[in-house]
């Protein structure tokens, strides 16, 4: 590393201030960028989504580093975004997240105690991970801290980061997407949160490669998982049932046809797709939306493209037995400047990753 690399390094570590919230998904990446509203709020500053080409990634193994390299370069240009610090979103099998509870003590005991305690929980092995946590609650009488712990892949995380620094950016904090989804949630329903943490709900984000639910509970996830189901699956049935490309596919799935309608093809292959998933998600969910169970939650919110399926939230109603709710990121943000109805809309239903992301700060 030279010198000039150094200085610029020790910059961009003094640097302060919201982070660049970079969400690479399958089937796009995209990237938002926050400011100080008015009481504390957040200001959209930047919000852009990049579509990625077919298999541009495939089980978290990026195949076109070029192409992901490309869309963040382009959306910081075309959004004429500064800031070089970023905040990074992973999911996947490379990452893994535990509720737990462990001796209260001073922060570094309390710190070691988790550390301690999470090793166990990581499938990949403590060494290859780097852990992070934050802490729920404190109960008092039992002497106990409760804690979220979040791990990622430091390879897995490392790859990504460097095609990060190749589009000039700066990996400062490295999240877990469905935490970014957490604090999103946290403050979309700040006003009804006690209730809803004590009465507990079901989270999902409907991906193109995964479907991640968390299961709230207590101030915080007590589950997080993710299956292996989204929606290139259904672009992918599209191109071989109708003999047309990834994009053509992608383009009859969410606008139609020339008119606007789903062909009859499409809507069976949706239908077998929300049977697919509402069949998963009922494996993964038995406990929390069985009648009667003690662990019975309350309210069920989702995100993510996949939330736009025609007939998915009826089908996850009628699983749950609970009204379904988005979760819309736009009702937490103060908007200035332009951005297109388009742009807005795309940020409501697909953004609330990257605007999870984008709210982290370092001070
Ligand atoms: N109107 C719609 N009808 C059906 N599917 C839709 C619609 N709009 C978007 N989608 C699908 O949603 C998916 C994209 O959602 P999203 O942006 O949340 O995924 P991603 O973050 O790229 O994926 P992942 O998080 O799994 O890596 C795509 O599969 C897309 O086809
Ligand atoms: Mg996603």
């Amino acid at each position: 590393m030279s010198i000039g690399e150094k200085i610029q390094e020790i910059r961009l570590n003094m640097a302060k201030g919201y982070l660049v919230g970079v969400d690479i998904g399958l089937s796009a990446v995209k990237i938002a960028v926050m400011a100080e509203g008015k009481k504390g709020s957040y200001r959209l500053e930047a919000y852009e989504s990049f579509p990625l080409s077919e298999a541009s990634i495939i089980e978290d193994e990026v195949q076109k580093p070029e192409e992901i390299i490309n869309a963040i370069q382009t959306i910081l240009k075309k959004n004429g975004i500064k800031r070089k610090i970023a905040c990074l979103g992973m999911d996947g099998p490379n990452t893994v997240t535990k509720r737990l509870q462990v001796p209260d003590g001073d922060k570094e005991e309390v710190e070691d105690n988790i550390f301690w305690e999470s090793e166990q929980y990581i499938p990949f092995g403590a060494d290859d991970a780097q852990i992070g946590f934050s802490i729920i609650g404190r109960n008092e009488d039992e002497d106990v801290v409760d804690a979220i712990v979040g791990a990622v892949k430091i390879d897995v995380a490392e790859k990504y980061m460097e095609y990060l620094k190749e589009a000039g950016l700066h990996t400062r904090v490295v999240d877990l997407n469905i935490f970014a989804v957490n604090n999103v949630f946290e403050l979309c329903f700040h006003d009804q949160l006690e209730d809803i943490s004590e009465e507990g709900a079901i989270i999902i984000d409907l991906g193109a490669q995964y479907t991640s639910l968390m299961v709230y509970r207590g101030g915080g996830p007590i589950l997080t998982k993710e299956i292996n189901l989204g929606g290139v699956l259904i672009t992918e049935e599209i191109q071989r049932s109708m003999g047309v490309s990834y994009e053509e596919a992608e383009d009859l799935k969410v606008n139609g046809d020339d008119n606007g309608n789903l062909p009859e093809e499409i809507i069976s292959i949706l239908e077998a797709h929300i049977n697919r998933l509402v069949e998963e998600l009922k494996k993964v969910l038995n406990f929390y939306i069985a009648a009667g169970s003690s662990e019975q939650v309350s309210h069920c919110f989702i995100t993510g493209g996949g939330a736009q399926i025609p007939g998915i939230k009826d089908a996850l109603q009628d699983l749950t037995d609970i009204e379904v709710e988005d979760i819309n990121p736009l009702e937490i943000l103060e908007i200035k400047g332009s951005f297109s109805e388009s742009e807005l809309e795309e940020l409501a239903y697909r953004g609330a990753v990257a605007v999870g992301l984008a709210m982290r700060r370092v001070d």
